[in-house]
């Protein structure tokens, strides 16, 4: 557990500090979910939850159901991509319904509800999390607290 630990308080260093105890990201998806797609595009929902001291963000997402996945944002019920999304230290990315999302164009068939999706995250400095999302009904939305 030892290395390189804290020589790099208060300085952006990018991609040499790794080491630094406390500082990193701890990545964990939840709540992954992809309505059942009316067409040959597809959107994906999830929460990435971050418990660590440091920030990450999401860059890609890959998926064997598609060659073209990109992430979105939504404003003024436009969307539009994005490079990446930020994942705050002790904090949480949500891609949720009417906001950010994971976009599949050109989907090489059409999952029906009940089936499973399989999508890789990439981020900046966490290893990939592969997740499936469950396909839900069209119309699916989940439950808030
Ligand atoms: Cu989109």
């Amino acid at each position: 557990m030892a290395g390189a630990v804290a020589l790099s308080a208060g300085l952006a260093l990018t991609g040499c500090s790794s080491e630094s105890s406390g500082q990193e990201p701890e990545l964990k998806v939840v709540g992954a979910f992809m309505p059942q797609p009316v067409s040959d595009m597809a959107a994906g929902f999830l929460t990435v939850r971050n418990d660590g001291g440091g920030a990450d963000r999401l860059t890609s997402v890959t998926s064997p159901l598609s060659d073209d996945v990109t992430i979105h944002e939504s404003k003024d019920q436009r969307m539009r991509k994005v490079e990446s999304f930020g994942i705050p230290a002790d904090g949480e990315l949500n891609l949720e319904r009417g906001g950010n999302h994971v976009m599949f164009m050109g989907l090489r068939e059409q999952p029906k509800e009940g089936a499973k999706v399989t999508v890789k995250l990439h981020f900046e400095k966490s290893d990939p999390i592969t997740v499936d999302l469950p396909v839900k009904a069209p119309t699916y939305s989940p439950e808030k607290h």
